[in-house]
């Protein structure tokens, strides 16, 4: 039997992903001791049974990833058959390689400790770079919400709609959307201090005039990227500017700072349980597991 278990704070995307299967759902019981430690514990059987575990790993990512690892080793020690790993947001992929000399590859030691703790298979949904997942030593499928956030935008009516990608790695995501709008699209330059963290977008203008403007990007963190590319918008005549992405982590004030900077609205997927999950990914990860089921 193909069973879906998922902890507290993936219950809204578990559940969904269950319905959409149509397989029984589990929950794992945690509480955090007060020294911060997390308690576990399986309160069903799963010997013999083929699991999907989700947990997506937005902040706090260290305390789901942690969390994730002791589920999926005690699952493969309790005698679950086959196990799936679904993360929809996978944590640390945009450190996939060495931007200076002497870093850490996060992404490829999670990696590897996703491996040594039993995952047969991992599932994820708009990871940063496809290639960030060449170094796991499993199989892998990178599902995409591109499609899903076309279709919740086309119910917003835009004006006209221009997709803007605030950076290269943006431009298919944009591309695409664009298509499926069957409106254009264009793609900002983007340089980030790898010191500083600070970011610069080249500046160029564009006619927004009578157009309202979406700017796509896979992650919203602190907000920063889109408030540069929203500013430009603005002063280029866009009249609604919608900030869309797939990851809306949201960190400390960025929905603030993205306000002040001319956003209107701001719109993501359940990877993340936010005021901005408005689009469930369910139905994507759910096409990517039949072949399993
Ligand atoms: C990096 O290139 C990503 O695609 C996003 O553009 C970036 O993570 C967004 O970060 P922030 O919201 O902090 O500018």
């Amino acid at each position: 039997m193909v069973v879906v278990l998922y902890s507290r704070e993936s219950e809204k995307l578990g559940t969904r992903l269950a319905e959409e299967l149509k397989i029984k759902r589990m929950t794992i019981e945690s509480k955090t001791f007060p020294d911060g430690e997390s308690y576990l514990r399986f309160t069903e059987q799963v010997t013999g049974q083929d699991l999907i575990v989700v947990q997506s790993c937005y902040p706090l990512q260290d305390k789901r990833l942690i969390e994730l690892f002791f589920t999926l080793d005690t699952a493969k020690e309790l005698g679950a058959k086959t196990i799936i790993a679904v993360i929809p947001y996978l944590p640390y992929s945009r450190q996939d390689k060495r931007f200076r000399v002497g870093e850490v590859l996060s992404n490829t030691t999670v990696g590897k400790l996703l491996k040594s703790a039993s995952a047969d298979l991992l599932v994820t949904v708009d990871v940063h770079q496809k290639e960030s997942l060449n170094s796991y030593a499993m199989h892998t499928i990178n599902v995409t919400a591109m499609p899903l956030i076309a279709d919740y935008l086309k119910k917003l009516k835009l004006s006209h709609p221009f997709i803007l990608a605030p950076d290269k790695g943006a431009a298919a995501n944009a591309r695409r959307v664009a298509s499926i709008l069957e409106t254009d699209y264009d793609c900002f330059e983007k340089r980030r201090d790898t010191v500083t963290g600070q970011i610069e977008t080249s500046e160029r203008c564009l006619d927004l005039v009578g157009r309202d403007v979406v700017i796509l990007d896979d992650v919203i963190s602190t907000g920063k990227t889109i408030v540069n590319v929203s500013r430009i918008a603005a002063k280029s005549g866009a009249g609604r500017i919608i900030a869309a992405c797939t990851h809306a982590l949201l960190v400390g004030d960025a929905e603030v700072k993205m306000k002040e900077g001319g956003v209107t609205d701001i719109v993501g997927t359940d990877t993340v349980d936010s005021f901005a999950s408005r689009i469930s990914v369910a139905p994507a990860i759910a096409e990517s597991l039949r072949q399993f089921l």
